[in-house]
């Protein structure tokens, strides 16, 4: 089976062995993400990166998490490993009782493909696919057909606002319209999990603020549970909960919805 994915920026084509076990996420689970102990080192020569240095926390289905931290902090290597396109050094990563952090690159390439959306802060669109193909890309080789997948991309633009933009090409739509065609793209495969890595990082303010807004609603209508990465902590604050990162580490896990911080200064 061939798969297409995005990751570091680049479209890739996956390829995946048939007939793998993979296990289905129990009805009525309450934790989405459990994180143990997680840790990155990158080897630079002599020297060993602690990009992240052992961080424990859990992430409820139906949450929208924030993470942030400075530049360097560890955050899109956390979002890269919670997504499965990067290995951790060591610790675990369980998402919907699945031991992602054991799983081999075909067996990730299927769990993407099933549990996960993602949002980049560049957009990540096909240059010469218009907004519909686009976001109908992911749809292709699930053997559904060609009117199916347009017809789901179709209702997703709508959703997201662009049903008269359906035949723009990149170029010719602002950034603020371009992400929501990388909303819906994320979107388009019902994932249980949304990703963002910055999704506002090129948007001036008033635009970030609409798709931060627009991300929101359509995960908390979809009972999705998105996990997004900032710099901005004004954004942040839309979130249910934050969880702030430092040199690797977990600074504190401030909840907005009681207003302070539950889980203590670590
Ligand atoms: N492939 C790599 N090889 C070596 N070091 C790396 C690699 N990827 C990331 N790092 C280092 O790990 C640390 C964390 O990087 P990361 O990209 O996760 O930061 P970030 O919080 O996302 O920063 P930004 O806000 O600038 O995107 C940084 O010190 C970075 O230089
Ligand atoms: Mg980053």
């Amino acid at each position: 089976m061939l798969s297409i994915s995005e990751r570091n920026g680049g479209i890739f084509l996956d390829i995946e062995k048939q007939g793998e076990q993979e296990s289905e996420q129990p009805a009525g689970r309450q934790v989405a993400i459990d994180v143990c102990n997680l840790q990155k080192f990158y080897r630079l020569g002599d020297e060993t990166v602690r990009a992240l240095d052992g961080v424990t926390f859990q992430i409820y289905e139906g949450e929208f998490v924030a993470i942030v931290g400075t530049s360097g902090s560890g955050k899109s290597t956390l979002l890269n490993m919670l997504a499965g396109l990067e290995k951790p050094t060591k610790g675990e990563i369980t998402i919907a009782g699945q031991r992602i952090d054991r799983l081999k690159e075909n067996q990730l390439v299927r769990f993407r493909r099933r549990k996960i959306g993602f949002i980049f802060q560049s957009f990540n669109l096909i240059a010469t696919m218009n907004a519909l193909e686009n976001v109908a890309f992911p749809l292709a080789f699930r053997g559904i057909t060609k009117t199916a997948r347009e017809k789901k991309a179709d209702a997703m633009l709508e959703r997201v606002g662009l049903s008269r933009h359906k035949s723009h090409k990149p170029n010719q739509m602002s950034g603020g319209q371009q992400q929501r065609v990388g909303v819906a793209r994320a979107l388009v495969v019902n994932p249980s999990i949304v990703f963002a890595d910055e999704p506002t990082g090129n948007l001036d303010s008033n635009t970030s603020k609409e798709i931060l807004e627009l991300m929101r609603n359509v995960v908390s209508e979809q009972k999705k549970t998105l996990v997004m990465v900032t710099h901005d902590n004004n954004l942040a604050h839309v979130a249910d909960r934050i969880i702030h990162i430092r040199d690797g580490k977990i600074k504190k896990i401030e909840n907005n919805q009681t207003t302070g911080i539950i889980e203590e200064v670590y």
